[in-house]
């Protein structure tokens, strides 16, 4: 049994459960729905409970909506302005009905709007997707979620079956990750620098680098965070540590950024060798949640050990239990990384624990802009 199942009895009811359990029972019988659907005052909440249902159940038709807008271009072609029909069937090359069966569906998932003669715009939520090239790339690859996705029973029954969410994040699936050659690590880095500025302007906005030398960031993936730091405070120095496969990607990214000289890149695995010392302050992004706890156990000692005393330790990642974002940790990254293979979205408090397990002296979370995207500790050694 996991180590996060408690084998306790269950403690006498609360009053709130008895309330619940009340509750539960009165919405399964089909004759109080009923009623509850023709009375004025539960009128409104049957309605948005229904609509909430049904929701639950369209989200696949939902998501296959906005791929084919994303796949079609269907934002970029409204950027410059709202178009008529025929103008939008030959951008997209569709026909005159699938284009306004596309556009209709759209808009009623406020991606585009229609506008004044028979024209569409861009919508609230289209709006953002415009020279959004990490939220592009993150729909595309949802394809593969998906088809792993297809069979949730078998997926949950079966976690580590070869899925196509596995292949795709190598290292997940594979014992010896330093052997990974750079096909097999490219499309991954790429999504990952590609997403990497909207979370980047999070951690930057929540925490101030400035007090610090140098900064290493873990499982930094092609150096998409460590660049943005660097060009914010531009006396930091720049420590990257990865896969190294992943590091040549981010020596190139240097490179081409004209920061080689103030960056240091390390390949090697953080599963089988100690980390590089002489950064005061070390990030890992998006990295925790993507193994087990043994390993994440274990990469927190290492972390911790390659700090000196007053150090700190800036993790960043969604999180399971953010308020307002619930659906966001432990259904979508639950099942995202348990169609991977490895690791589990956590609670805060839990990580907090595992950094004291792993000698961290204090952690505290660090307030972010959007939660949903990236929650933040900031820990001390
Ligand atoms: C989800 S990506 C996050 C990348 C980057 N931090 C970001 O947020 O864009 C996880 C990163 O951890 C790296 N990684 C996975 N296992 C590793 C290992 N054993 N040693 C070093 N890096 C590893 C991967 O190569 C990848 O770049």
């Amino acid at each position: 049994m996991s180590d996060r199942v408690a084998d306790v009895p269950p403690p006498a009811p609360s009053l709130k459960e008895r309330f619940l359990a009340f509750r539960d029972r009165m919405v399964a019988d089909p004759r109080f729905r009923d009623w509850a659907a023709r009375f004025p005052l539960t009128r409104p909440l049957a309605r948005r409970r229904a609509r909430a249902l049904f929701d639950l159940n369209a989200g696949f038709v939902y998501s296959q909506i906005l791929a084919a807008a994303v796949r079609l271009g269907v934002f970029e072609a409204l950027r410059e302005g709202p178009r008529p029909v025929p103008w939008l069937a030959q951008r997209l090359s569709l026909s005159t009905d699938a284009t306004i069966r596309l556009m209709e569906a759209a808009a009623a998932l406020k991606l585009v709007a229609p506008r004044s003669g028979g024209r569409y715009g861009l919508g609230a939520l289209g709006a953002a997707l415009v020279d959004n090239p990490g939220v592009a790339a993150m729909v595309e690859h949802h394809a593969l979620f998906y088809a792993d996705l297809a069979a949730p029973v078998a997926l949950l029954r079966n976690p580590r079956g070869g899925t196509r969410l596995a292949r795709y994040w190598a290292y997940a699936g594979h014992a010896e990750a330093e052997a990974l050659e750079a096909g097999a690590v490219g499309e991954y880095s790429a999504l990952m620098a590609a997403s990497q500025p909207m979370i980047a302007a999070e951690i930057l906005a929540a925490y101030d680098l400035s007090r610090h030398r140098r900064l290493m960031d873990v499982g930094g993936g092609e150096g998409a965070f460590l660049c943005a730091a660097g060009k914010r405070h531009p006396s930091l120095g720049l420590v990257l540590f990865d896969l190294p496969a992943v590091a040549e990607r981010a020596r190139a990214r240097f490179a081409r950024e004209g920061l080689a000289a103030r960056a240091e890149v390390h390949g090697g695995s953080f599963h089988s060798e100690g980390l590089p010392r002489g950064a005061d302050a070390i990030s890992l992004v998006r990295v925790v949640h993507d193994h087990d706890d043994a390993e994440a156990r274990a990469l927190l000692r290492r972390v911790h050990a390659a700090l000196p005393p007053g150090g700190v330790l800036l993790l960043a990642e969604p999180m399971s239990g953010t308020p307002g974002a619930e659906p966001v940790g432990e259904a979508y990254f639950g099942f995202y990384l348990l169609a991977m293979g490895r690791g589990r979205p956590r609670r805060m408090e839990e990580l907090q624990a595992m950094l004291r397990e792993a000698g961290f002296r204090d952690s505290r979370p660090l307030p972010t802009r959007t939660p949903m995207l990236t929650s933040l500790l900031l820990a001390r050694a």
